[in-house]
């Protein structure tokens, strides 16, 4: 039988491509430090594991289209705190992930063969959905030397083409670690005025930002650029929910709410279950995120002062979001995560790593690139870096 070409043009995740060898290394009883995969360990809040353990609803049932009513709410009265008051139920779209969000929004802005431009090195799975869709992502570099902020107007605006609809961004980055300064989201704003371009704003990490920064959201231009912006969000990093696979879309241009609320009548409903859970957003206390962002911090501290430590790592120091790419004294650091995994140990102890190649487009980039996700505890952290440092000696 033939299979569809579009199949195998779908990358495996960088991310998840060495689990078979982490797997075999822990069945010989070694113990791995994944720093490979950004799930957050913290504890979800308890008032959302409150609903399942007291859950008493007989029937689970499809939840509607758009997004359950609670849910919409707790989601309007969130932005609405984030400062952007006039974001309503009306300008929000559920979906199962910030995942779906992307998908979405890609089906929404483009024809099949257009393209959005992407800053590279970027989340891997963009490509993955955009391949889906017969989207063409565009990449556009950026550097660890400046800690991979953005180019220049200029040099943003050479890679516009006939075929481009728009500018995706991740902000928090992952997987650079990176938190675009106002001038940077002022510079897109006005390019993408000038240009008819939509932007496509992802914010997942939005509260992971450190050294006293203040997250700006796209939501801030919504009405300065009504019709082009659109925010990708999600609850899984927030509050510990990547099972619960909920997340939205928010914009204030109708025609293109309305577009999804299409699709996503194509696809039914998001969980219920897991949007009554998550609707209790609005009991978490502030308390919770305050204490999350600071473990984060903390964890960030670690891993930039034990990383600046090892010889002949590259590092710029990672400014939100749980991750970091630096570049290693290695030819091939797809060659050496997988050793690691296979060969390397240190008292029956190794670490996971992703090799960054697979966060690029471009041909070759990112070959002596890695990046860390710290979702361990600091103990943990330390360790694993300890034992990079000595497999970096090894190698
Ligand atoms: C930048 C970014 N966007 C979107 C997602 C999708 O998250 P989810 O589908 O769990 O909401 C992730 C997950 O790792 C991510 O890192």
């Amino acid at each position: 039988m033939n299979l569809s070409h579009r199949l195998s043009t779908i990358p495996a995740s960088p991310i998840r491509k060495l689990i078979p060898f982490a797997e075999q290394a822990k069945k010989q009883g070694v113990t791995v430090y994944r720093l490979n995969i950004g799930d957050p360990d913290i504890k979800t809040p308890e008032v959302m594991l409150t609903v399942l353990r007291q859950w008493d609803i007989s029937t689970i049932s499809y939840a509607q289209s758009k997004g359950d009513p609670e849910f919409l709410s707790a989601l309007a009265w969130y932005y609405q705190r984030c400062g952007y008051p006039f974001i309503t139920e009306h300008h929000i779209q559920v979906t199962s992930g910030g995942s779906e969000a992307i998908g979405m929004a890609m089906v929404a802005v483009c024809n099949p063969g257009d393209s959005l431009l992407v800053f590279e090195p970027f989340y891997a799975n963009y490509q993955s959905i955009a391949l889906l869709y017969d989207v063409r992502l565009v990449p556009i570099q950026t550097s660890l030397k400046n800690g991979f902020h953005l180019p220049d107007r200029s040099t943003i605006e050479r890679y516009i083409d006939e075929t481009t609809k728009g500018i995706l961004l991740c902000n928090p980055n992952n997987p650079t670690g990176t938190v675009y300064r106002k001038d940077e989201l002022t510079m897109l704003v006005s390019l993408a005025k000038d240009r008819d371009l939509f932007l496509l704003s992802d914010e997942v990490y939005r509260e992971f930002v450190y050294d006293g920064r203040t997250h700006v959201s796209l939501l801030s231009y919504a009405n300065e650029l009504p019709e082009q912006i659109i925010v990708l969000d999600s609850v899984s990093k927030r509050y510990s929910l990547c099972g619960a696979r909920l997340g939205a879309l928010i914009s204030i241009n109708k025609e293109l709410l309305d577009g999804v609320l299409r699709i996503a009548q194509g696809r039914l409903s998001s969980g219920f279950v897991d949007q009554k859970m998550a609707a209790k957003l609005v009991n978490v206390p502030d308390s919770y995120m305050q204490r999350v962002r600071e473990e984060y911090e903390q964890r960030r501290n670690v891993v930039y002062e034990g990383l600046r430590s090892i010889n002949g790592v590259g590092i710029h120091k990672p400014e939100g979001a749980f991750y970091t790419v630096v570049s290693l004294p290695v030819e091939n650091a797809e060659m050496f995560c997988q050793w690691l995994l296979t060969d390397f140990r240190l008292e029956q102890e190794t670490v996971m790593l992703a090799p960054a190649n697979g966060f690029y487009l471009s041909e070759g980039k990112g070959k002596n690139e890695v990046r860390l996700a710290y979702v361990l505890e600091i103990p943990k952290l330390k360790r694993a870096i300890q034992i990079l440092a000595k497999a970096l000696d090894a190698w």
